[in-house]
């Protein structure tokens, strides 16, 4: 049921995210057919002056992440793309793009228009203005519903989120401005609700009444790249938990939604966020621990510290691992503790959330065995899957109790094909439905909770722990669990 006939017009369309997403998402559509006959992904970019060195480029990023391409699928493809070689600088080429738009909607009856800017953020307000100054929006159409969309990071803090999303609703709509999390098209992070609802082994127990602690890690063992510029001034802190992370958390800890509008998810979302807002971090040098990857060699190579990277400070005070302990005070989750942690050059690329749950019971026919905890790990990435860990007779023995884990692995089935799913995210923005896209309350939010911690840490000095590359990370990150009395539990597990 995707729009009947929409233009797509690419902002950035040599870059990274063109190649790499959003152009192969595409493809997959096109290979499952499910696009409509009359669509056009105009892409602009300043690189190449003609389509062919652009598709010959695009076919070998395509290439790059398939074993094969289907022709058949690249050529019907190839059919809907055009070429526009554009500079955002130049005020003439939105003319001359504006012209160019008003004569393939004519040509195709072309209804609806997508503005994807897939550029640096820092271009975002700039460009959005003139798509309006240039009447990129409405020509041609009586009444335009054109939508804009934008990855993060979205500003740099509150004041400059708000700033920019001031501008960008001058010129859309918020029902028409959709902002990808790209964690929200994971797979698993979609079935987090429903592992939660439809399952009443897991609703009727999730609360403060039975869950003990809840860990969300998003591990990487990858360094910085080639970004060492965006992320030296980014730091873990707004690369990952600004957005990623607590997305993940607003989908574990919020309410029931009453329905499943996109508003009624994102209005249960927004009050999670708020009471994040809400955590008194008097005491954060108790709730915190930040980190800087430290060179290492392992088997035999060399891996720089993250001060050596390209375009990093050599002093740079940038934390690339974050690890963090909070509350939510409401009625589900009151004295809960909610641990987060992310990193760079971690031993490992490892993504879970694990729901531990109490075992604050008596009963005489357990003997007073130690019992291990019953525990749902709902994984990310790089497996796909839920494990459940739970108690069972040992066999043979005098009634003696061992955990054991039932598995149930998603990346195993056969239909699995798209860990990172642009297009569904993609086919979500042509079909209008915001679900999966986070609205400006969640990313205000968020930004005032991130904004309160990075203060407290500058006004405390919160100190800096230097961990190896490729290591599992600070140990003053265990010191803050076994404060507790807990573990973290992707070491417990591994
Ligand atoms: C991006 C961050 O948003 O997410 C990167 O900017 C990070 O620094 C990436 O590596 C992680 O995404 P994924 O899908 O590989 O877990």
């Amino acid at each position: 049921n995707i729009e009947d006939n929409f233009q797509f017009i690419l902002f950035g369309g040599t870059g990274d995210l063109a190649h790499n997403k959003i152009i192969p998402a595409f493809y997959n559509l096109a290979a499952k057919d499910i696009l409509p006959d009359h669509y056009t992904i105009i892409a602009t970019g300043r690189r190449y002056d003609n389509k062919n060195e652009y598709l010959n480029n695009l076919y070998s990023s395509i290439e790059n992440k398939k074993e094969k391409i289907d022709n058949r699928t690249w050529q019907s493809l190839t059919d809907h793309i055009e070429y526009f070689q554009l500079s955002f600088k130049e005020n003439n080429d939105f003319e001359r793009l504006r012209k160019r738009l008003l004569q393939k909607s004519k040509e195709d009856k072309i209804s609806n228009r997508i503005f994807y800017l897939a550029t640096a953020p820092k271009f975002f307000a700039e460009i959005a203005k003139k798509l309006k100054e240039f009447n990129l929006l409405n020509a041609g159409f009586e009444h335009s519903d054109s939508r804009l969309v934008i990855e993060k990071p979205f500003g740099h803090d509150f004041e400059s989120a708000k700033k920019l999303n001031n501008t960008l609703n001058d010129i859309f709509s918020e029902k028409n401005i959709f902002r990808i999390d790209h964690y929200l098209g994971k797979e698993m992070i979609q079935n987090i609700m429903v592992i939660r609802l439809s399952n009443p082994i897991f609703r009727a127990l999730w609360n403060r009444e039975h869950i003990d602690n809840i860990q969300i890690y998003l591990n990487e063992s990858e360094g910085v790249k080639d970004r060492g510029k965006y992320y030296d001034d980014t730091g873990v802190i707004k690369d990952m938990f600004q957005n990623h992370i607590l997305q993940v958390l607003s989908l574990i800890a919020m309410e029931e939604p009453a329905n499943l509008s996109a508003q009624e998810i994102s209005d249960k979302k927004v009050e999670v966020f708020k009471e994040l807002a809400d955590n008194d971090l008097s005491d954060i040098d108790k709730h915190i621990v930040r980190g800087q990857y430290d060179s290492n060699t392992v088997n035999g190579e060399k891996i720089k510290a993250y001060r050596q990277e390209k375009q990093i400070n050599s002093e740079s005070q940038t934390a690339t691992f974050m690890a963090l302990k909070l509350f939510l005070n409401n009625d589900r989750w009151r004295n809960v503790p909610i641990y987060l942690k992310s990193g760079k050059r971690l031993n490992k690329k490892e993504a879970a959330i694990a729901v531990e749950f109490k075992d604050n019971f008596h009963s005489s026919y357990l003997q007073n065995q130690k019992l291990d905890s019953n525990l749902l790990l709902i994984k990310i990435q790089p497996e796909e899957g839920v494990s459940l860990r739970f108690n069972t007779r040992k066999p043979a023995s005098n009634n003696k109790i061992i955990p054991v884990k039932m598995e149930f692995c998603q990346s195993c089935q056969q239909f699995f094909n798209s860990p990172e799913n642009y297009e569904g995210l993609i086919y979500d923005m042509i079909e209008g439905d915001k679900t999966l896209f986070t609205s400006w309350e969640e990313v205000s939010y968020s930004w005032k909770f991130i904004d309160k911690i990075q203060q407290k840490c500058e006004e405390e000095n919160i100190e800096l722990h230097n961990y190896p590359a490729l290591s599992e990370g600070p140990e003053a990150a265990d010191r803050l669990l076994e404060a507790d009395g807990r573990k973290w539990l992707d070491k417990e597990l591994s």
